[in-house]
């Protein structure tokens, strides 16, 4: 595995690969990560992932500090895993100067994550464009967790007419079924027994609706007040249609239920898709 950090030695890497497929990552790996690299690896005779904390995302009141760096762990883990190449740039590699230019996103990306973080996807949609630009993958991976950033780097494909393809990687859980992310190692022992309780009102919301319940309204008030008893701070619950993330109406058929909550302090997201029989 060659661990790179500069654009040209990467380049002059990949030109005898025929296939590329890419991960990004900003690091502190987990299995969800690695379970991303192992569906890279099916699609591609090359992996390479992309570890960099991208400060464009983050808001000045965010954690881009303290987020967990730890790159000789992550590569021992990729390597286990099958990547063939780490792309590790430095800030000055990826944004040599200002970046001015930016990766404008459609409304959508002002709502839910956007809603609580703005100019988020703006600084995803860049640094994902500048990656693709850089790697030229033919595959690129991203996870389900993040369910509204899958969406909206679909959309940036299409829109700019990138000859990609775009595999979604299924959330990986704990077996309390709370999603792995590089943030919950800021959970304390007792934040981390109550985490999972996300995911358990998500799919209840899901149950509900399986039921025939459509007051979509109600179900997300409900799970917003269970989780208020329990000391959770909510910035949504929200049920989508699954394939252009518009607020659910009845008769659709193919549904997500997106949540962002609080717990002390760690924002926890987290999602459950459902799809309803005609
Ligand atoms: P990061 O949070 O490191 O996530 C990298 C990729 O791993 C994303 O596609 C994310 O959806 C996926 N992922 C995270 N947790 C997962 C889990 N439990 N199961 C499956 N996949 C999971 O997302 C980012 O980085 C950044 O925004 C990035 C796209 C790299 C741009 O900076």
């Amino acid at each position: 595995m060659d661990v790179l950090s500069d654009i040209s030695s990467l380049r002059e890497r990949l030109k005898r690969e025929s296939s590329v497929s890419l991960v990004p990552t900003m690091g502190g790996l987990h299995d969800g990560h690695l379970s991303l690299v192992h569906l890279a690896r099916m699609k591609a005779d090359c992996v390479v992932t992309s570890i960099f904390v991208n400060r464009l995302q983050f808001s000045p009141t965010e954690d881009f500090d303290r987020y967990p760096r730890a790159l000789a762990d992550d590569c021992k883990l990729l390597e286990q895993w099958g990547t063939s190449v780490v792309f590790a740039p430095s800030e000055h590699t990826l944004y040599p100067v200002l970046q001015e230019f930016m990766v404008e996103p459609p409304p959508l990306a002002n709502s839910l994550e956007g809603e609580f973080r703005p100019g988020f996807f703006r600084g995803v949609a860049t640094v994902v464009l500048k990656l693709f630009n850089i790697v030229q993958p033919q595959i690129a991976v991203f996870g389900k967790k993040d369910y509204q950033q899958l969406h909206l780097v679909r959309e940036l494909v299409r829109q700019f007419n990138y000859s990609l393809e775009i595999v979604a990687g299924e959330t990986v859980r704990a077996p309390d079924n709370l999603a792995l992310s590089s943030r919950n190692r800021y959970l304390t022992p007792e934040t981390r027994a109550e985490a999972a309780r996300l995911y358990q009102v998500l799919a209840q919301v899901k149950c509900q609706i399986e039921k025939g319940n459509t007051c979509f309204d109600d179900l997300e008030r409900n799970a917003t007040g269970i989780l208020f008893e329990h000391g959770w701070k909510t910035d949504y619950i929200s049920v989508r249609h699954a394939h252009t993330l518009a607020p659910a109406h009845e008769g659709d058929e193919d549904m997500v239920v997106l949540g962002a909550a609080q717990l002390r302090g760690t924002r926890l997201i987290d999602n459950v898709e459902l799809h309803l029989e005609s």
